[in-house]
């Protein structure tokens, strides 16, 4: 599948088959956040992937009782493990970092046959809590991925004209 396919089909899928994820899918899926590029190569990343149906259902309520989050057969948590590091810019680089293996991830899951949906609506101490996670790093997004149980519509965006200014700054 082309990258180009791959972003236009990807939506938030908020349902999902009672399915299990084959192994090697999953694992394709995982390795694309390997890739993934990250502020002076730090990688300063765990994926948590939590398959057990009771731990699914405990992240669920910590999400605010997102049951779908639960229903999901597979639900990944993106566990930051250094959060001091301030690049240049003077923008923390953790969150982009983990941004960009998560958006990996929900692309390979595209060219998968499979459907995820970002997560940024929970407890982060619950979520913690439920997975073991140490104080000192911070859950960045619950990613719910599975076999799609729903289609989506079209996605709503912007038009490119108001998001793009060309050689300066424009509002
Ligand atoms: C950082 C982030 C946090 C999000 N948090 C949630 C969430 O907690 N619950 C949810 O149902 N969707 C969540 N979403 C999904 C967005 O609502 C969705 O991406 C947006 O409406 C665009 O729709 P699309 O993903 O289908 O293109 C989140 C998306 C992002 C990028």
């Amino acid at each position: 599948m082309e990258v180009r396919e791959a972003i236009e089909k990807r939506r938030s899928v908020r349902a999902y088959e009672d399915r299990p994820i084959p192994e090697e899918k999953l694992r394709r899926v995982l390795e694309a956040a390997r890739l993934a590029p990250s502020a002076s190569n730090q990688q300063p990343w765990k994926f948590v992937v939590v398959q057990d149906v009771e731990s699914r259902k405990k992240l669920a309520r910590a999400a605010g009782n997102e049951s779908f989050v639960g229903e999901a057969p597979v639900v990944i948590a993106a566990v930051a493990l250094r959060t001091d590091h301030i690049m240049m810019c003077g923008v923390h680089s953790y969150p982009v970092d983990l941004a960009i293996a998560v958006d990996h991830i929900t692309l390979a899951a595209v060219e998968e046959g499979l459907g995820s949906c970002w997560i940024g609506a929970f407890s982060q101490a619950e979520v913690k809590r439920i997975l073991n996670i140490p104080r000192q790093y911070m859950v960045v997004a619950l990613l719910p991925i599975g076999y799609p149980a729903e289609t989506g519509g079209l996605k709503s965006r912007k038009p490119l004209e108001t998001i793009v200014s060309y050689e300066t700054f424009s509002e």
